[in-house]
């Protein structure tokens, strides 16, 4: 896994067409946490081939400043994975965070991703180790597995729900995949969205919801990923900067959460080092060791946010 990306945030996660020379060459400056560079379903296949050369010259000479950086090779069922791996880790230098792997099925594609990465960065003088891989669960099998998925490899980092090709695989009758159902009573990826969670975060993953297709209802975007910000995800896909902009805000605790936060480990601090007292009230609410690990939660995603502490 790459130390670098690890524990980076993840709030929106941008894509951009691998085969697009208009998007690569306007995707460095975009806001986000992380951009992947894609080189499967938003990349045609007669592209697949050439993709490769222009993402890899897109990492090598654009500013990346200090987000994740990933490429999303193609699915191990198609033609195209292994050269892609070969081809862009191969050439692309240190600046590559991550892999990301579509379509996962099975512990066994992550095992045979990871392999090849040790032996493309051992050619290419990378250090073994060094490209940490994003696992993406959109098919029936793959959220059968999802537990062994998550424990496959130590350069794992996140685990991602792939809502379209998920609605395709179970046979889901949407036409858009990733969005509200209004028929449906209640929330219809709530199991999947919690099953995804569940496995991400006994194996130390960060966990990230796929994309919202309906680009231009920004206020629907935050409606839904509200969703999986309130189970606990990291962030989403973006597929525009705005929508970017939408989700760094979603996956953000506000700036009362934050502050709430800051003193409930304060009261806590002192009620454990200075008063030998492992409860506290803390305004009209108990607090004890589960808050402190709550609030600790909130500090770290706001600091990651660029939060601080309000004046009183
Ligand atoms: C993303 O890849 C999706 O299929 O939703
Ligand atoms: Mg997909």
């Amino acid at each position: 896994m790459s130390e670098r990306s690890r524990t980076l945030p993840r709030r929106s996660c941008l894509s951009t067409p691998g085969s697009s020379d208009r998007f690569l060459a306007k995707a460095a400056g975009a806001t986000a946490d992380m951009t992947f560079l894609d080189l499967e379903d938003s990349v045609a296949p007669n592209e697949k081939v050439s993709a490769r050369a222009k993402v890899v010259n897109a990492i090598r000479t654009q500013e990346w400043d200090d987000r994740v950086l990933c490429v999303r090779v193609n699915a191990w069922d198609t033609r195209w994975t292994y050269e892609d791996v070969i081809e862009v880790v191969g050439h692309a230098g240190t600046r590559l965070d991550e892999v990301m792997l579509p379509k996962v099925q099975c512990a066994a594609d992550v095992v045979a991703l990871d392999l090849l990465l040790t032996q493309v960065e051992k050619n290419a003088g990378l250090p073994v180790g060094h490209v940490g891989i994003e696992a993406q669960i959109e098919t029936a099998r793959g959220l059968i597995n999802v537990d062994d998925i998550c424990a496959a490899s130590p350069r794992l980092e996140a685990i991602i729900f792939g809502p379209a090709d998920f609605a395709a695989s179970i046979e889901m009758p949407v036409l858009t995949g990733g969005v509200a159902i209004p028929e449906y009573p209640g929330d219809h990826f709530n199991y999947v969205f919690s099953r995804i969670l569940m496995a991400g975060r006994a194996n130390g993953l960060q966990v990230i919801d796929g994309p919202f297709l309906k680009v231009r209802e920004l206020d629907a975007l935050r409606d839904f990923a509200l969703r999986t910000r309130m189970l606990g995800y990291d962030g989403k896909w973006a597929l525009t900067p705005d929508q970017a902009l939408v989700l760094n805000e979603v996956y953000s605790p506000t700036q009362e959460q934050f502050d709430r936060a800051f003193d409930i480990l304060e009261a806590y601090r002192v009620a454990t080092e200075e008063n030998n007292t492992g409860a506290v009230m803390f305004g009209d609410e108990m607090i004890d060791e589960a808050s402190r690990k709550m609030a600790t939660k909130f500090l770290s995603r706001g600091a990651r946010a660029g939060l601080s502490r309000s004046q009183e």
